[in-house]
């Protein structure tokens, strides 16, 4: 059974959230930690429910290693904040939205990534690469390994040693 669980949300669930959740996922891996941190990812919208991610996103992780062909996106909702102990947004409208989604007893599990998990990079927001070109894909993935990096070091700090 997982001790601990983390949920990326972004717009669609078809670039941001699902490259943290691959990316995070391969160093969950990489760290033998699979059976300790469940992770996973939704969208606020109900746009791109069932879709795999965008085509550019897939490009741009499978260059640098990360498989996000096995994710299919899918809505938040209320119950996340039951299910999972971190709910960590791309961006601000994002994380607005879903402080919407939940009562005042979560608070504490919502998070912005990269102003929470890479404050050094002095910008709070993944941007959204959706309407963009290549580079921008670039952009968000390596934003999405720093953070993640950053992540899971805090997550190994809070596991049981057992
Ligand atoms: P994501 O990107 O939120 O990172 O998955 C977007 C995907 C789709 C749309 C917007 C952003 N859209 O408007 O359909």
């Amino acid at each position: 059974m997982h001790q601990f669980s983390v949920l990326f949300v972004c717009l669609g669930n078809i670039c941001r959230s699902p490259t943290a959740e691959g990316v995070f996922q391969h160093k969950v891996n990489q760290a033998g930690l699979e059976q300790q941190i469940r992770v996973d990812s939704a969208g606020t919208s109900a746009f791109h429910i069932g879709e795999s991610p965008d085509s550019r996103s897939q490009r741009e992780a499978r260059k640098a290693g990360y498989d996000l062909s096995y994710i299919r996106a899918r809505q938040a909702e209320a119950k996340d904040f039951v299910d999972f102990d971190l709910i960590i947004a791309m961006d601000l409208e994002n994380y607005h939205n879903l402080s919407l989604l939940k009562t005042t007893r979560y608070n504490d599990k919502l998070k912005l990534f990269i102003r929470d998990y890479a404050p050094d990079l002095e910008i709070d927001e993944v941007p959204d690469p959706y309407y963009g070109g290549a580079d921008g894909f670039a952009n968000v993935l390596n934003m999405i390994e720093l953070a993640s990096n950053n992540l899971l070091e805090e997550i190994r700090g809070q596991l049981d040693e057992s």
